[in-house]
């Protein structure tokens, strides 16, 4: 059984959103559970709101975290997708601790680029490999590929696929649905099978900013995310 933790330490960065479109896209071909340790419940309201389709979905004390992922691998689960809170280091680096890869989701935006060494420390902490995903992106700016810098700047690996700004991410919610199936071939449920498909491989070395692979930039935009902040992870 594969444990993907989604975690970033900066609120909206798109967690949730990640979570549900890739615990969805990787149960049309296995058995996935996604779990919910954010207190907030927002992927459970979404699983309420969507029914019994699959992926299953469970509420997670941060405590059980890996009472619940053995439970899940006698189970038989083959996937096991750990949706995190912001804030929580705690929880964060427990889920982490767990994971066969974990996932970034961040902004392409000076405040978020500035946070995410809180989440690489987290992962550093434990040990596990880590991968950024530039997610809201704008479509056709440069600003996304200076965001692709900053976060190599910053010691961290960028997947391949840039996840970007579209309603459809957030319209499919509204009656948990994903985008894929609120406009099927569109081009945010190609964005989600492209990037479950590059975090299968991500294993292997991170592909460098220049070589991302779905980006139209055109015109320069200054993002002023030059600067690394170091953020100090406390666990407790
Ligand atoms: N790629 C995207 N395109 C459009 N909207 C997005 C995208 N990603 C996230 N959003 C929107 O941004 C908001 C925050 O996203 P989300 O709830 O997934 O973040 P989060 O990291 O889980 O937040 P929290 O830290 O509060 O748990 C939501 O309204 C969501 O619909
Ligand atoms: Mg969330």
């Amino acid at each position: 059984m594969e444990v993907l933790v989604i975690a970033s330490q900066k609120g909206g960065a798109g967690k949730t959103t990640l979570a549900v479109h890739l615990a969805t896209e990787a149960a049309s071909s296995r058995r996935v559970l996604l779990m919910d340790v954010d207190p907030q419940g927002s992927a459970i309201e979404w699983a309420q709101r969507r029914g019994d389709a699959a992926p299953d979905v469970s509420a997670i004390h941060p405590a059980t975290i890996a009472r619940e992922v053995e439970r899940a691998r006698a189970e038989g689960y083959e996937l096991v997708v750990i949706d995190t809170a912001p804030h929580a280091d705690s929880a964060a680096l427990q889920a982490a601790r767990l994971a066969d890869l974990v996932v970034i989701p961040c902004r392409p935006a000076t405040f978020d680029l500035a946070a995410i060494g809180a989440t690489l420390d987290l992962c550093k902490l434990a040990n596990k490999q880590a991968v950024v995903i530039l997610n809201a992106a704008p479509i056709r700016s440069r600003v996304t590929t200076e965001a692709a810098e900053a976060v190599a700047e910053r010691g961290g690996k960028v997947s391949a696929v840039v996840v970007h700004q579209r309603v459809a991410y957030q319209h499919c919610l509204i009656d948990g649905r994903t985008a894929g199936e609120f406009e099927p071939n569109g081009a945010a449920a190609n964005e989600i099978t492209a990037l479950l498909a590059d975090l299968k491989s991500s294993k292997s070395a991170a592909p460098q900013p220049e070589k991302l692979t779905n980006l139209k930039a055109s015109k320069p935009v200054n993002t002023s995310a030059k600067k690394p902040v170091k953020q100090k992870v406390e666990v407790t």
